[in-house]
């Protein structure tokens, strides 16, 4: 049977927040469960290569804050060693689970045979699963990070990795294992097919190797994000996923608008829950099934530009996006959205905003 780890222990439905690259980061992450705690919170992916070879840019997608819980952190590649080296890394950085991706679309991932890609090389995404678990299994068994092959320069500034104000950017690591070394589990959030639809076939051979829970996109690679999310194709699977008794939790993904559509689609196609995405830009109200007004969207702009640059790893740069998704609803938006976007740190944020709207 899977290890399923936090993923049993969570509260049905599951409602957690999908993974997005350049959206999903620490900040975000942090409004989001500040203000309406998803069931589970993913971190944008990272390749498992880079941090092999001691990239260090990968890092800053796996800083956290002990509110996320449970955090889950998604790696993408295709080395089998690599996965290996960074779910000891992981697990020792207290990470409550790791997803690996088999669902990008993104040419520059998919053509190197990795996310989606994986999807026409089952024996390569099983193998994938494989090591991670080994991976996870060897921390808690006591090996160390040099005996696991991690690279140095990533020992050394996992270690020291803090915030401008000294915050720990991993507060639940513990590089000598002494008190928290446990087991977590493995998941994998994935699409419906490559350029055919193969759900169900897809998920028997992942459930060979037994992950703690499957998330799946009803888009298939070649739809990239076009056309409507095929719902029918993800309760075909789940249903696959339910009678194998493995207890593998299974959540549905794409689309979801709302709270409202959230429990009328677990409750219509027989998920465990769902992960949402794109509706969640500019709310962290969304898991309290609200909107901001537009004076809580310009506060939480205030907030997350701050929380952002004091976590000191990320270019300020990163952030416009949200703070163009936080202006919204009330006349004189979209000047303050280009004003915004020409800020070059919070305090400029807070001018911004403040010349045009009171708020504290
Ligand atoms: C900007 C952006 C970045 C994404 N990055 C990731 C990622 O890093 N890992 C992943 O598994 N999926 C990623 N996705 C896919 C989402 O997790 C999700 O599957 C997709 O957006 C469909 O869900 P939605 O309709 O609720 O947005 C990304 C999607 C978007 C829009």
């Amino acid at each position: 049977m899977p290890f399923l780890g936090f993923w049993e222990k969570l509260e049905k439905p599951i409602i957690g927040l999908a993974p997005m690259d350049g959206v999903t980061d620490a900040a975000f992450r942090y409004m989001i469960c500040k203000y309406s705690k998803p069931s589970v919170v993913i971190t944008e992916f990272t390749n498992v290569e880079g941090l092999a070879r001691g990239n260090m840019r990968g890092l800053a997608a796996f800083i956290y804050s002990e509110i996320e819980r449970p955090i889950v952190a998604q790696i993408f590649g295709v080395e089998p060693d690599s996965y290996y080296k960074a779910a000891v890394m992981l697990s020792s950085m207290g990470f409550d689970g790791i997803d690996i991706n088999m669902g990008c679309p993104v040419s520059k991932v998919a053509a190197k045979g990795s996310g989606a890609a994986l999807i026409r090389t089952p024996e390569l995404a099983k193998e994938l699963v494989r090591m991670t678990k080994k991976g996870v299994k060897d921390w808690a068994e006591g090996i160390s990070l040099e005996k696991a092959g991690v690279h140095e320069d990533m020992i050394a500034v996992i270690k020291t990795l803090k915030s401008r104000d000294g915050v720990d950017a991993f507060p639940g690591m513990d590089l000598t294992g002494q008190s928290t070394r446990k087991v977590i589990p493995v998941s994998i959030k994935t699409r419906i097919g490559y350029d055919t639809i193969v759900a169900e076939e897809w998920v028997k051979h992942l459930l060979e190797v037994e992950p703690a829970n499957i998330s799946m996109h009803g888009r298939t690679l070649k739809q990239l994000y076009m056309g409507l999310a095929n719902w029918e194709e993800i309760a075909k699977a789940c249903k696959v996923v339910k009678a194998s008794g493995l207890g593998t939790t299974f959540l549905g993904n794409g689309d979801v608008k709302s709270m409202d559509d959230a429990h009328e689609k677990i409750k219509n196609y027989g998920v465990d829950g769902v992960l949402i995405g794109r509706s969640t830009f500019g709310n962290p109200y969304f898991f309290a099934g609200r909107e901001p007004t537009p004076k809580e969207g310009l506060q939480a702009a205030i907030e997350h530009s701050k929380y952002f640059e004091n976590l000191n790893h990320i270019g300020f740069q990163n952030i416009k996006k949200h703070l163009g998704w936080y202006c919204k609803g009330f006349e004189g938006a979209k000047e303050l959205r280009i004003k915004l976007m020409q800020a070059e740190n919070a305090e400029e944020v807070i001018e911004t905003i403040k010349a045009i709207a009171s708020v504290s």
